[in-house]
């Protein structure tokens, strides 16, 4: 049975999404832990109606990122993880920790990498005139939203779009691509070679708009 803790900063609306698919498809899977970098994130709320462990581990009490990331290491690890799902956490990690978690921390963004990574992703696809938009599950490697693309997902963006209305639209598959990710990580489908993750047996990585 694999073992998943997950990070996140605010909604946490990703997480919802995956434990409820876990639920609903009867995975064999332990969400052990779920921590926040923020007292007040929202999603906290949420794992613990469902009994999930939670901690806050907030970054300002910290006087490094180095100092963060290990006790954000030593609290997923007293947690119990085979995978590390961030979802939504909006820190910059350090090479320390992405190598510790290598291979078994995923990252969801909200768009089409290596499009815009980073901030302001549907302001900038606006601004950029891009026709479709989208969201990426990928491995966390070392750097800003890098790391093996394990899905994709596209959504079209509207003449009369805000990046309000574009962000809910990306946001609906997201809750779609990243259960589906972490659902073959669990089956253990999935397989990375240099950059290149592939599904074993082979599966569409890309999730057209409904
Ligand atoms: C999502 O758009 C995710 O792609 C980005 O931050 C947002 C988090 O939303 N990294 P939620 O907290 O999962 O609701």
């Amino acid at each position: 049975m694999h073992s998943i803790v997950s990070l996140i900063s605010g909604r946490g609306s990703n997480f919802e999404a995956i434990y409820k698919a876990a639920k609903a498809k009867s995975w064999d899977v332990r969400f052990t832990g779920l921590i926040a970098n923020q007292p007040e994130a929202k999603g906290l709320e949420f794992a613990k109606s469902v009994g999930i462990p939670t901690a806050v581990i907030h970054h300002r009490s910290y006087s490094s990122r180095e100092a963060f990331d290990g006790a954000l290491m030593q609290q997923i690890d007293a947690f119990g993880a085979d995978l590390v799902v961030l979802a939504g956490f909006m820190r910059i990690l350090t090479p320390g920790f992405i190598q510790h978690y290598e291979g078994r921390m995923m990252n969801i963004h909200p768009s089409l990498l290596p499009r815009f990574p980073g901030l302001h992703t549907h302001e900038r696809a606006l601004e950029a005139g891009d026709r479709v938009h989208g969201a990426t599950v990928h491995f966390v490697s070392a750097g800003v939203d890098e790391g093996p693309i394990i899905c994709q997902s596209e959504v079209p963006v509207l003449p009369t779009d805000t990046p309000s209305e574009l962000a809910a639209r990306v946001l609906k598959t997201e809750h779609q691509i990243y259960p589906l990710a972490v659902e073959w990580f669990i089956q253990g489908r999935l397989q990375i070679a240099g950059n290149r993750v592939s599904v074993d047996p082979p599966e569409l990585q890309y999730i057209p708009f409904p």
